[in-house]
């Protein structure tokens, strides 16, 4: 797998239950990327917990984490040209206040923790979240199933 070419998003609480999953996700085949793999489900607490963990300290922790699990998301592996840094731009600020006109979280997001969509930050930590989602196996039937 080319992780250079791979990055990965969780669609969040607030845009599954405000009916924009589609939009969002056409935003993203728009914008140049390839579902590699996607799935709904509802994150458990502990997965939750683990997945921002690197937040553990941050005040913000137990909202995020509350967040997450307050209802279901959709998670995607994504395919496309230096997609980690590409997603970031599609995807703008954390704080959809002062993201630029055209991003998701513009148009998606309400505030700081319900800002519509995760992006992957690095190459590593995209390989190390669509992990905790998706299986090898997983990610090479969908493929096979693109005929790639
Ligand atoms: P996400 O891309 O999911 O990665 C980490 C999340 O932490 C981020 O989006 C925000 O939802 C949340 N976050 C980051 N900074 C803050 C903050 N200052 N206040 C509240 N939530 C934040």
């Amino acid at each position: 797998m080319n992780t250079g070419n791979l990055t990965f998003t969780i669609i969040k609480p607030n845009s599954v239950a405000s009916g924009d999953v589609g939009r969002i996700i056409d935003r993203l085949i728009c914008g140049g990327f390839v579902l590699r793999a996607l799935r709904m489900l509802r994150m458990e607490r502990a997965r939750a917990e683990q997945f921002y963990a690197v937040h553990r300290e941050r005040p913000f922790f137990d909202e995020l984490t509350g967040f997450m699990t307050s209802g279901p998301v959709v998670v995607a592996l994504l395919e496309g040209e230096d997609a980690v840094a590409r997603l970031r731009s599609l995807v703008g600020n954390t704080d959809p206040a002062l993201a630029e006109q055209g991003t998701i979280r513009r148009d998606f997001g309400l505030d700081k923790t319900r800002n519509a969509i995760h992006a992957s930050d690095s190459d590593l930590n995209a390989a190390v979240e669509w992990q905790q989602f998706f299986t090898e196996e997983e990610i090479n039937a969908c493929t096979a199933h693109q005929g790639r």
